[in-house]
């Protein structure tokens, strides 16, 4: 957005429009500066530091950024530079509904103009739960101005009668105990008051320990900073650092295109299948990345899940937790482990390469960060299946299914709501078997609205009853990081937008082979066109505001669910200022 030429003087810095003329404007912003208390001695001739910050009542994984945004102000002030800091929009997964998936682009837009907008050279950005990294990225990119990420880090392990619980994962589980009547209500408060002991973002691998693990390996955040526990002394100390690091970037004119490369992804796409985790992070990575103008497409995960194994033993698909992880060596010594499938060459914002980064770090716990010859898993962590049912592709997690799902035939049982799913689910007159393929339909991008994360449908109770803890099933929405099971996500292109999903009725055969990577709805060709002109799209979900350019915009899972608009296009120029 700014001419690319390293600024070696005050002159040459992008607020010197602002703040450093002799113009009527100019004396505007000088004023208005020194309205807040400011003197030219704050900020003249000195980089502008940004510091996007999304803590919020509303987010309790972001609840610490309130105080830790002054250690990456003390930074920035250490290093010479003037921060200012200002607020985006807060994407608490735990309370945003009906999904924040529906708001990523929505803050991925609001960093993006803040950045742009306003008189700084450079951006901290201060994100970790779930959407909040690939958001605040994706707008950073496209505003591609020098960017630091500093990630909210995990919470504490929770606890439960002496047991360490995991955010989601043992959620997920012990709720299926109770539905089975196998926990008592007493025990289930005490877990609510045990499982979120400290501000963080989920000590699990899921989407929000998966996309700072992997900002940090594309190479933005320092070294080490996605593992820090949110409520560790280091973490100030971090925020601190990245303020520092933040303002030498300005000078080095070290922007997200000089780290954001094709191998930078590829890097991204290995950790994420030796991390074990989210399936969220392959829309994540694959918006990110058409943002930075790579075509990142389904088939290099797919590539990758079959080379790289599961080494980070953590929930949902191992035993441990984030804390453990950081005590094992953390992101460092996880990277180092698996130095020989990672292009070491990338650039990070530290100024040094990932293998720089990465240098000399140990694996202290050999059981948490494990070897790629003593994997947590023999199944893949990840798997893209394509076939009639999925003609764009859809994922699942093999190493996260029982055994016999992964080759499986069976009779569909499916929903065209998540309404008329709940509804039937607990009935002790549904007519299901654990062979049955639960089948969730209008679920996806457009349909959701917003992709919820609805794809580990619950088990029907008469089963869980009967002990029965996974089944097959299928939709065109996502899942939780934090969740597992048999769940095949992200089917693509939608039901809602007319995919093959839409035209499944119950008791249809569906055919999974993952070792074939194949998914197919077993219905002869003239019934399918039968039932295809007889389909009529239902109306639109949301028809005003922000939901109908939602609506009007949005994009399938396997290109990144980002709006068109955004991924297509010149950069835009700096704004005028008259
Ligand atoms: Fe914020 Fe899980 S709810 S990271």
């Amino acid at each position: 957005m700014s001419p690319r030429r390293r600024p070696t003087r005050p002159q040459d810095l992008r607020s010197h429009r602002w703040l450093g003329v002799e113009t009527l404007r100019a004396f505007g912003h000088r004023s208005r500066l020194k309205q807040m208390g400011y003197d030219s001695i704050d900020f003249g001739g000195k980089p502008v530091v940004g510091v996007i910050n999304t803590w919020s009542d509303l987010n309790p994984c972001h609840a610490h950024f309130k105080q830790r945004v002054e250690d990456v102000k003390r930074g920035v002030l250490q290093a010479g530079g003037f921060p200012l800091e200002f607020p985006a929009m807060a994407l608490a997964e735990n309370f945003l509904k009906p999904t924040t998936m529906l708001y990523r682009n929505f803050l991925a837009m609001e960093t993006e103009e803040l950045i742009r907008a306003n008189p700084i050279d450079g951006v901290v950005l201060m994100g970790g739960c779930d959407k909040t990294t690939p958001a605040l990225i994706m707008g950073a990119i496209s505003a591609e101005l020098p960017t630091i990420f500093v990630p909210a880090g995990p919470m504490l392990r929770g606890n439960f009668q002496g047991r360490a619980l995991g955010s989601g994962s043992d959620v997920w589980k012990f709720w299926d105990e109770k539905r089975a009547g196998a926990i008592s209500e007493e025990a289930w408060a005490e877990m609510e008051s045990g499982i979120a002991r400290s501000y963080g973002v989920c000590m699990t691998m899921g989407t929000a320990a998966t996309m700072t693990a992997l900002a940090e390996v594309l190479g933005l955040t320092l070294p080490g900073a996605s593992s820090i526990p949110a409520a560790d002394s280091s973490h100030s100390r971090m925020a601190a650092a990245s303020g520092r690091r933040v303002t030498e970037m300005i000078w080095e004119d070290l922007r997200p295109s000089n780290i954001l490369t094709e191998g930078a992804f590829d890097n991204a796409v290995t950790a994420l299948m030796a991390l074990g985790g989210s399936t969220n992070a392959v829309i994540h990575l694959i918006a990110m990345a058409r943002r930075a103008g790579i075509d990142l497409t389904l088939d290099r995960f797919d590539a990758r899940a079959r080379e790289v194994p599961v080494i980070a033993n953590i929930r949902p698909a191992g035993a441990f937790l984030m804390e453990d992880f950081y005590y094992a060596g953390g992101l460092r010594a996880f990277i180092a482990r698996l130095d020989a499938r990672l292009d070491l060459s990338q650039r990070t914002v530290a100024g040094v390469t990932l293998g720089e980064a990465s240098a000399g770090a140990q694996v202290h716990l050999p059981d948490v960060i494990r070897r790629l010859e003593s994997p947590v898993s023999s199944h893949e962590g990840l798997a893209v299946l394509t076939g009639n049912l999925a003609p764009r592709g859809c994922v699942m997690k093999p190493s996260a299914a029982e055994e016999r799902f992964l080759r499986h035939r069976g009779p569909a049982l499916a929903f065209d709501s998540y309404d008329a799913m709940a509804a039937a689910i607990d009935r002790d007159d549904l007519d299901v078997t654990p062979d049955h393929v639960l089948v969730l339909k209008n679920a996806g991008p457009e349909g959701g609205p917003g992709m919820p994360e609805w794809g580990m449908l619950p088990i029907p109770k008469k089963l869980v009853r009967d002990g029965v803890r996974d089944m097959l099933r299928l939709s065109d929405a996502r899942m939780s990081g934090t969740s597992y099971g048999a769940c095949v996500l992200h089917v693509a292109p939608e039901a809602f937008i007319g995919g093959p999903l839409a035209f499944v009725q119950s008791g249809d055969q569906i055919e999974v082979d993952v070792a074939r990577r194949s998914i197919n709805l077993v219905v002869a060709e003239e019934e399918m066109s039968r039932r295809k002109a007889l389909w009529v799209k239902p109306p639109p979900r949301l028809s005003r505001g922000y939901g109908a350019m939602f609506a009007a915009h949005i994009q399938q899972a396997d290109t990144g669910c980002d709006f068109d608009f955004l991924q297509r296009g010149e950069p835009l120029p700096e704004p005028e200022i008259h």
